[in-house]
């Protein structure tokens, strides 16, 4: 009997190839949740309020001007220095390293035209108005607010690039060069889409009913993921299609960043906005019907924002790391022990904590982490290609 089944067992291999293994029972309730977080790749994104979002004269400059180190003060950084294609859109350390040593992670750049709030702490309301910052931070690139338009009107290349995109030769106005270098910059970076994963497989084949290519998920990823949706309730803020609902939440992660100095993460952003001359609220927006400017209206600074950070999308996370903001948590594993454990007592806010100790075991947590994992593309993104000549 035994060696019959095993005879049959190895017949099914050679048909088959991967041995099947059970698919989980998924309640309607469950399929309608899991089904939220796609489909993927979502449609380009588009932003009103950036006249070159979108078109492929404004991308190409953007990713020219995304690799050149001119425009930093010492003419030795580039955007693509923090934000490397190799690894993920970032660059691997706990806290980004400018002209000095920063106080936060760099973020990965994947996904990140179908945001509404930029930075860890929200201070930008734009894609572009959050390239700004760095081309003009002293810690970052430093390069001044002259730098961009100096080069535009300067470099051949460049200067035939910004008039395929903008219809016009770059001109003498600094400010507005510099916004639209921004806008630019934001037009490639909105390009920057991950690629389908194991999970979006999953999704579709049990949105689809095909029990068959469902079951080809791991047991374990399976688990975790009903997990992420059930008990531990991950997606309360790790929603949608990018695994991020946009907005800020608290889960309790040390805001000191030097004894004595803290972090005060959307409460600082928020009044960083609000001072902003590029804000959406500016006059740089290029969207005539004023639709763009809703939630930078309606945004109220509230006591709650004090220690809140952004909510960071899950896609190709498990290639990332270190993670959170300060790059404080090394592993994914280390992040669902943090979860597992948290003290109610660390978290910052004083609203209805969202977060509380899951008490995992060590199944479940070895469960999450391969559902994490299966939110990584498989093989992973080639690097990106050289830019072409802007005017050849
Ligand atoms: C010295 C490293 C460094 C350089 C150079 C750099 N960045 Fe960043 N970038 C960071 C860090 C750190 C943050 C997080 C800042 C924060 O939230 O306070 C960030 C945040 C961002 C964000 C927001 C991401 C998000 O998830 O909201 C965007 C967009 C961005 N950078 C684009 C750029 C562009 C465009 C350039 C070039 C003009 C650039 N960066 C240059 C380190 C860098
Ligand atoms: C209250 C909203 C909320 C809930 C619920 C929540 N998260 Fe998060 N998550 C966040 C925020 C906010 C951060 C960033 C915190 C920081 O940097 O200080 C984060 C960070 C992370 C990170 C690190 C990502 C990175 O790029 O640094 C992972 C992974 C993660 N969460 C997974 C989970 C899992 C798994 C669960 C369920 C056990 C969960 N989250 C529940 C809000 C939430």
């Amino acid at each position: 009997m035994i060696r019959f089944l095993l005879l049959v067992s190895m017949l099914a291999l050679w048909a088959g190839g991967a041995p099947a293994q059970p698919l989980l029972d998924w309640t309607a309730e469950e399929i309608r949740t899991v089904r939220q977080h796609g489909p993927w790749p979502p449609p380009p994104a588009r932003d009103p309020s950036n006249r070159v979002s979108g078109t492929p004269a404004g991308i190409a400059l953007g990713e020219h001007l995304f690799n050149d180190p001119r425009l930093s003060g010492d003419g030795r950084m580039s955007c693509a220095t923090c934000h490397q294609a190799g690894r993920e859109w970032s660059d691997g350390l706990a806290k980004g390293k400018g002209a000095v040593d920063l106080d936060r992670r760099t973020p990965s750049l994947w996904n990140i035209g179908y945001l509404h709030w930029f930075g860890w702490d929200g201070a930008g309301d734009s894609l572009w108005a959050q390239s700004i910052r760095p081309l003009l931070d002293p810690r970052e690139m430093n390069g001044g607010a002259a730098r961009p338009g100096e080069l535009l009107r300067s470099d051949r290349a460049l200067a035939c690039g910004y008039e395929k995109a903008f219809g016009e030769k770059p001109g003498p106005d600094d400010e507005r060069l510099l916004v639209d270098t921004a806008k630019a910059l934001a037009a490639f970076q909105a390009t920057l889409v991950s690629p389908r994963t194991p999970f979006d497989d999953f999704r579709d084949a049990l949105v689809a009913g095909d029990r068959e290519r469902a079951a080809r998920y791991p047991l374990a990823a399976q688990r975790g993921l009903k997990l992420f949706i059930g008990e531990a309730n991950c997606n309360l803020c790790h929603l949608g299609p990018r695994f991020t609902n946009g907005e800020f939440g608290d889960i309790g992660i040390p805001f000191f960043v030097r004894p004595g100095e803290v972090d005060p993460g959307r409460l600082g952003g928020l009044a960083r906005l609000a001072a902003s001359p590029f804000n959406l609220l500016g006059k740089y927006n290029d969207d005539a019907t004023g639709a763009s400017t809703r939630r930078t209206r309606h945004v109220q600074r509230q006591h709650s924002n004090f220690g809140e950070f952004r909510v960071p999308g899950l896609r190709q996370v498990g290639r990332g790391g270190p993670y959170m903001h300060n790059g404080s948590v090394p592993t994914l594993e280390d992040v669902v022990k943090h979860y597992s454990e948290v003290s109610p007592d660390r978290l910052h806010s004083d609203g209805t904590p969202l977060v509380r100790p899951l008490g995992l075991t060590t199944e479940q947590s070895a469960d999450l982490v391969a559902f994490l994992r299966s939110l990584d593309a498989d093989p992973p993104p080639a690097p990106a290609p050289a830019p072409k000549s802007l005017c050849p």
